[in-house]
C-alpha cells in the first residue's frame, strides 16, 4: 500500500482530487468508482472546482457507486443516488446515461444484483475505485462477517451502521435496514483502489487495516492484497501507525 500522509481533511481532500484527476485526464473515459459518506465530499467539491475553472471534463467518465440503500428511491434525500447528484453530478458535465447506482427500488434482489455486476462487467471494469472506511472497518456495506463476500449483493445492516447512518434521518425507525453493495471481489477487482480516511476517530481501525490480520473481520484489510491501493489520509487517521 502506498501511503500519503495529510496535514488535515482540507488537504486530504485536495490529494485525493489529484489522483482522481490524473486518472480522468490519462484516461477520459475511465471508470470511476465512487463513494458517498462525509470522507468524500472534500474530494467532489474539489473536482468541481477545477471543472469550473476547465481543468476536468467528466463527459465521457462512467461511474459505478459502491452502494445503495434498498426501499430508498432516487428522489429519496437520503438515498445515494440523491447524494451524489447533490454534490457531485449536477456540478459537473456527467452524462446521465454514463451514471450506475444499484437501483434501491427493485423488489427482485438477485435480479438487481446480477444487473450491476453485468454492468460493471461490460464497462470492463473499474479503473479506480475511491473508498471510504467505516469505523468496524467495512468497506461499501461489506460489514465484518466470518468470510469475505465475493459479489454485488444486498446485506441487512448491523446494528452499529445503523447507529451511524442515524444522523442523517430523522428518526431511527426511518434507517433502511438492508442495503445493496459491491462486493469484496467486486471492489478489489478494480485496477486501483483509493482509501480515503480523515480523522483520529478511525486512527484505531486504519491501524487494523493496514497493519493487522487481513481477515473478514475487518473486511478494508483485504485491501492489503491489492497491487495497487493508495490511502490518503490525515495526520490524525495515522496516529496509530
Ligand atoms: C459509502 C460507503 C461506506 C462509507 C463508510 C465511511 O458509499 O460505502 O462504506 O465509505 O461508512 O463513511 P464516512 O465517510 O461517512 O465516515
Amino acid at each position: 500500500m502506498k501511503i500519503c500522509e495529510t496535514r488535515d481533511y482540507r488537504d486530504m481532500s485536495r490529494k485525493g482530487a489529484n489522483v482522481i484527476s490524473a486518472q480522468m485526464i490519462l484516461k477520459p473515459d475511465c471508470v470511476l468508482g465512487l463513494a458517498t459518506g462525509s470522507t468524500p465530499i472534500g474530494v467532489y467539491d474539489q473536482l468541481v472546482d477545477w471543472y469550473g475553472k476547465g481543468d476536468l471534463d467528466f463527459s465521457q467518465v462512467k461511474t459505478v457507486n459502491l452502494d445503495e440503500y434498498r426501499g430508498l428511491s432516487e428522489e429519496h434525500p437520503q438515498s445515494y443516488h440523491y447524494f451524489m447528484n447533490r454534490y457531485l453530478f449536477s456540478r459537473v458535465n456527467m452524462n446521465p446515461a454514463h451514471i450506475y447506482i444499484p437501483n434501491g427500488m427493485e423488489k427482485n434482489w438477485e435480479k438487481e444484483c446480477c444487473r450491476y455486476e453485468e454492468v460493471i462487467r461490460s464497462l470492463g471494469g473499474i479503473d479506480l475505485q475511491i473508498l471510504g472506511l467505516g469505523h468496524n472497518g467495512h468497506i461499501g456495506f461489506n460489514e465484518p462477517d466470518f468470510q469475505f463476500a465475493p459479489l454485488t449483493r444486498c446485506v441487512d445492516l448491523t446494528e452499529s451502521t445503523i447507529e451511524a447512518n442515524c444522523r442523517f434521518f430523522s428518526e431511527k425507525e426511518s434507517v433502511p435496514r438492508q442495503a445493496y453493495t459491491m462486493g469484496i471481489k467486486t471492489i478489489i477487482n478494480a485496477r486501483k483502489i483509493l482509501l480515503l480516511v480523515s480523522g483520529s476517530d478511525k486512527a484505531e481501525i486504519l491501524r487494523k487495516v493496514m497493519a493487522g490480520p487481513i481477515t473478514p473481520q475487518v473486511p478494508a484489510s483485504v485491501l492489503q492484497l491489492h497491487p495497487d491501493v493508495t490511502v490518503i489520509a490525515d495526520r490524525e487517521a495515522l496516529g496509530k501507525l
